[in-house]
Parts: C-alpha cells; structure tokens; sequence
C-alpha cells in the first residue's frame, strides 16, 4: 500500500526545546557538569521540580466522584468564577467576562486563534515569541506574522507595532493580537506603563474600523511585579474589541503536568459575550471535549477559600524569591560584559542578542551549557538553573558571543 498522505508528516514531531533538554539530561546522567537553560520550569537550587505543596494537597484533597467525573464542557463554573476574579479583581472587565477552560494557556492560544480568525488569516504578534504560537497557528490553517519587538534602545517598539497593526487590518478587515506579558517569554521584558498606552491606543484606533480582538498572554503573571496595572490600559478596548486572556495554572499554581489553564473573554457587549460564549464552548466540545475537573477543582478551592490562598500565595513568595536571586545574579554577572540583552527584571526566560544563534548554542553545547537557539538570539531558561551556576553561565555566555 502506498502511504497514505499525512497533513504535518514532514514537521518535527518533538518540540525543539524538549529535544534538547533530553540532549542535556542524557549528558548530565552520563556524568558530565552541565547547565541546563533549556525547558521552561522553575526548579529548586537542586534541580527538583520547584512546587507548591498546598496545591498537590488540595488536589489530592478533591473528592473521587468531581475527579472521576466529566467536568462541563466549558469547564467548572467556580472555576472561571475564582479565575476572573483573580485575574481581574475590581477592574470593570471582571464585570465584561466569560471563560471557558482549557488545557493550560496553550488551549486558550488554540481557541482564540481558531475562532477569532478565519483561515488563513494571520495573527500578530512580537518579533519574539514563544515558538508553539506558530505551531498552533499553523496546525489550525492561520498565520503568524510579527512586529519588531525592540527599537535601538532596546525598548518596546510601539511605533513599529502601530504601523505593523494598521497594516494588518488592512490586509485582512479583522486583527487578532497576541501580547505576552509581563515576562516576555522568550526575553523577560516587561512592558513599562507608557508602552501599555501606546500599544492600547494603536488598538483602541484599529478597532473602531475593523473587528478586534487583543490577547494578553499571562501565563507569567504571577512572576510578574507589577500583576494589575496592566488592565487599566486594556479597560478602554473593551467598549470596541473583544479583551482575552490566556490564563495558565502551570506557572502560576506549578501543576504543568495537570493542564489547566482558561481563555477569558471581556467585551461590553452583553450579546457579543453569548455569542463568544457559545463560540468557545463549541471550539472545546470540537476539540478535547472537556478539561481535567480535579485541576480545575483544586484551583478554584485555593482561589477561594482564605486560609488555602494564604498558604499558596506563601509558598508562591518563596518561588518568586528562588527565581529573583537568579535574575539578580545573572545582572550583576552580566554587568560589564559584551552581552546584549533587554531590560530584564524577572521572570522565567532572558534572551541574549547574538549574530548566530546556532553558532553560539552549538558552541555553549560544547562547553555543557544548553539555551535554544531563536532568530538572532538565544534564549536562557534561568527558572532552571540554580543561582550558583548563574555566573558561571554568564562567562560562558560572554566567552561564545
Ligand atoms: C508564553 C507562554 N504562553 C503560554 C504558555 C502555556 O503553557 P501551558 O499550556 O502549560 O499553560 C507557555 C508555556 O510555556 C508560555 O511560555
């Protein structure tokens, strides 16, 4: 028989990023000293998958039946009733939203991209970017095309994303945007107040001619220092676009294995919100159906219930800390070097400018260290990479750049 033709049979089938940590561990076990700056994870100083005790025990905590049963398909109404008022707090757009779960913020990627652009239209987003937006642009016939991120101070180009978001409409009579923040993955950039007003107001001007539709990819926000003024930029273009949120459990609650995750809608329009509504429940009962029910139990529970919060946002605090110190000691190593990087001031990832990317991977691979290669660039995983390798990794870095 011949093959049968297959759509995606000639894309690799292992993400580049876990196929390099593999590359690492596998030397690491062999016994060689490796930095390992690969996979986004937060890992204690030891290595150990860094967690939050008090979330595994309120998920070993949910009952049989709500762990065995069906979830709803749009997901557990507590749920997204703890999510957005989490994630949304006294801001009016808690009042303006909808949500449906998803398996992690990657779910919540899927479904804004298939249901607020038709095929083959294109989503925009930074120059840098996570690289499973192409993917899942593409593994759902849509198209990703980018604005530069950095202007020459390296600050956030907003007169080149104005331009690239009017070309955009242009081009296809609706826009999807894609913005991650704060901790920018795969730099660390955090957005400043003022580039929030830039951003929202090339958007506020673009959704009053064509349909819009903005996404805040937060699935660092709890990394994140300053996690609420974001919103009030976003505020206004509720009136005219839809406001998304890919929201994500991994990072935040460390549960990366359990996917759960929430696309959450925000628009004025009450029956613009039904309809989204319904739109995204039929994208989950077209897709996986249904979401993991005990993830999404545990979470609401820790949400919710005060003395749970405490101990989680406690144990949180104290990841935040691991991980500052490293951000603190790749800065302080990285002073004074050659090194090109954007301001950087927390989170999971940072990226180091380099003229070729592969060379410097390549080369760092030599000397046991391992980041992911990007155009122009390679990424470092600090979240793990304990905080006394730190400037060691650094002088490896300024030695191959
Ligand atoms: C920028 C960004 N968005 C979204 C996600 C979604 O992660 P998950 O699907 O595990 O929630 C990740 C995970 O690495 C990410 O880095």
């Amino acid at each position: 028989m011949d093959l049968l033709p297959l759509r995606n049979a000639t894309r690799p089938g292992d993400d580049p990023i876990f196929a390099l940590n593999r590359e690492a561990n596998q030397r690491k076990a062999s016994g060689q000293a490796v930095i390992n700056a690969t996979v986004g994870a937060l890992l204690e100083d030891d290595g150990a998958l860094a967690v939050l005790p008090t979330v595994l025990e309120t998920l070993h905590g949910v009952s049989a039946a709500a762990t065995a049963g069906y979830a709803p398909i749009a997901g557990v109404a507590d749920f997204h009733k703890a999510v957005i008022a989490d994630l949304l707090g006294t801001s009016p757009l808690a009042a303006q939203a909808v949500a449906v779960s998803t398996p992690g913020g990657t779910g919540a990627l899927r479904h804004a991209l298939s249901t607020f652009l038709d095929h083959d239209q294109a989503v925009l987003t930074s120059s840098f970017y996570w690289g499973p937006y192409a993917t899942l642009a593409e593994e759902n016939a849509r198209r990703l095309v980018t604005f530069p991120m950095f202007d020459g101070a390296m600050r956030f180009d907003t007169a080149g994303f104005a331009r690239a978001v009017e070309a955009l409409a242009d081009a296809q009579g609706r826009v999807l945007v894609f913005l991650n923040d704060p901790c920018h993955n795969p730099t660390g950039y955090s957005m400043t107040p003022d580039e929030w007003t830039a951003v929202t107001a090339a958007l506020v001007a673009v959704s009053k001619r064509v349909p819009t539709a903005v996404l805040a990819d937060v699935a660092y926000l709890a990394y994140g220092r300053d996690q609420r003024s974001f919103l009030k930029h976003l505020e206004p273009l509720a009136a005219h676009a839809a406001v998304l949120f890919a929201w994500s459990g991994s990072k935040a609650f460390s549960l990366y294995g359990a996917r759960v995750g929430a696309l959450v809608a925000c628009t004025a329009d009450a029956a613009q919100r039904t309809a989204i509504e319904r739109a995204l429940s039929f994208a989950s009962r077209g897709t996986w159906s249904n979401c993991n029910a005990a993830a999404q139990h545990a979470i609401a529970r820790c949400l919710t219930d005060p003395a749970l919060r405490a101990r989680v946002d406690a144990e949180r605090e104290r990841l935040r800390a691991l991980l500052d110190a490293r951000v603190a000691a790749f800065n302080a190593a990285a002073k004074g070097t050659a090194l090109r990087y954007p301001p950087y001031d927390g989170g999971f990832f940072v990226t180091v400018l380099v003229p070729d990317a592969k060379a410097t991977a390549e080369a760092l691979k030599a000397r046991g260290v391992f980041v992911v290669p990007q155009a122009g660039a390679v990424r470092v995983a600090l979240c793990g990479v304990a905080a006394h390798d730190v400037a060691q990794l650094v002088a490896h870095l300024a030695a191959t750049v």
